[in-house]
């Protein structure tokens, strides 16, 4: 069986990312020595549990372990502060102390906010991702960001907190909604972009087989994006540099988000879109070859993401760009191509270069 294995190097807080075939089978006995107590609690939902929670389930007791279930309701309104606190008084009523462990088996919405409720309960108690989303297996697991929404925004609450183990078993991937997929493949065409150009040519060579859920090339294809991302994440944890470059495609994105009020527009589609938006920018800027822009729109095309939008009008994506730009002291910042490959961070954007852009992707 092809199993690959990253670390993600944080100096103690390390951590291995194991990536295979059937994992979730066998996860009882490949945390046995990642754990130290006798009981892990599996946070998880009604979505994902008739599907995977059994086999995960069983292995860990077959392992010894004593297994507590909590299952919340599908969705992204579960990110809250009411739902980590549940989750917290559920721990309490199954005596779960800080030598135990939570087990996060979801998409992002599961792992960001198990991942939460481990910080915060007794102070902090170790967890281990199992994410079952391509997006939460190449973007979401790693990196230790964990966060709850508040009505005013996305991810306003939440911490740094660290896995000791992120297990992705590409085997659950096929139960997964088509265009739920598809959207992890924004992130990973973005890690091409802002970091490697023979990842890139990877994706554009096997998309097919990709697309097809071929499991070895997603083995391959979801092991090279997490090490871009563990990479990053090891050289700049809290986000004080680096980091920001994983933001490509978001500035954008996180306008379409708000105007869609986060439903009708998928993260990822967003995502592609912003994609196109700071791509176009960088032509105007001179900074980035057109060719370069039309090899991304493709790839990002071929894998049946969106370009370009008629939903909204150009004026309230930049009207939504420029109220996030109170927020940042007066400047929209934007991570700008050079060359599939590498990105730079710019925040000194003229307006009428980015409305431009803008108009020529919203039409
Ligand atoms: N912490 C981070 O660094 C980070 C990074 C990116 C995104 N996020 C967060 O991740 C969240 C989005 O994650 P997501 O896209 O995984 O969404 P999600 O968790 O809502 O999952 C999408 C849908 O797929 C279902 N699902 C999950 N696994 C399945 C499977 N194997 N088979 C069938 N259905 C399955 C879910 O129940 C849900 O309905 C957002 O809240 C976002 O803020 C966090
Ligand atoms: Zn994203």
């Amino acid at each position: 069986m092809k199993q690959e294995k990253i670390i993600v190097k944080l100096g103690k807080d390390s951590y291995p990312v194991s990536i295979g075939m059937g994992l979730i089978g066998d996860i009882g006995a490949a945390v046995g020595n990642i754990l130290q107590g006798s009981t892990v609690a599996i946070v998880t939902n009604d979505v994902v549990a008739p599907l995977y929670l059994e086999k995960v389930r069983s292995s860990l007791k077959q392992s010894g372990f004593r297994v507590v279930t909590v299952i919340i309701p599908d969705g992204e309104e579960q990110k809250s502060i009411e739902t980590a606190k549940r989750i917290c008084e559920e721990l309490l009523k199954n005596n779960i102390d800080r030598t135990h462990s939570l087990l996060a088996l979801g998409g992002g919405v599961i792992g960001d906010l198990t991942g939460f409720a481990a910080s915060i309960y007794m102070r902090g108690i170790p967890f281990i991702q199992v994410p079952t989303t391509l997006l939460a297996q190449v973007d979401a697991s790693i990196g230790g960001k964990t966060a709850v929404n508040l009505p005013a925004g996305k991810n306003l609450i939440g911490t740094f907190y660290q896995p000791k183990a992120v297990f992705i078993d590409v085997d659950v991937l096929d139960s997964l909604k088509e265009e739920v997929f598809t959207e992890g493949m924004s992130e990973i065409i973005k890690h091409g972009i802002i970091k490697d150009r023979n990842y890139f040519g990877f994706l554009e060579g096997n998309l097919k087989g990709i697309l097809s859920k071929d499991k070895n090339l997603l083995v391959k294809m979801i092991s090279v994006s997490c090490r871009i991302k563990a990479d990053i994440v090891s050289k700049d944890e809290k986000e004080s540099g680096l980091r920001a470059i994983l933001n490509y495609g978001h500035t954008v994105a996180h306008a379409v988000e708000s105007l869609s009020s986060y439903k009708s527009v998928l993260h990822g589609q967003a995502v592609s879109i912003g994609m196109s938006v700071a791509g176009r920018i960088a032509v105007l800027k001179g900074i980035f070859p057109e060719k370069e822009l039309e090899k991304q729109n493709k790839l990002l095309q071929d894998a049946g993401l969106p370009v370009s939008q008629s939903r909204f009008a150009a004026d309230d994506i930049i009207k939504a760009l420029k109220s996030d730009k109170k927020v940042r002291d007066g400047k929209v910042r934007f991570v700008l191509p050079v060359r599939i490959g590498k990105v730079t961070i710019d925040d000194d954007i003229d307006d009428a270069l980015i409305s431009k852009a803008v108009n020529s992707v919203f039409i």
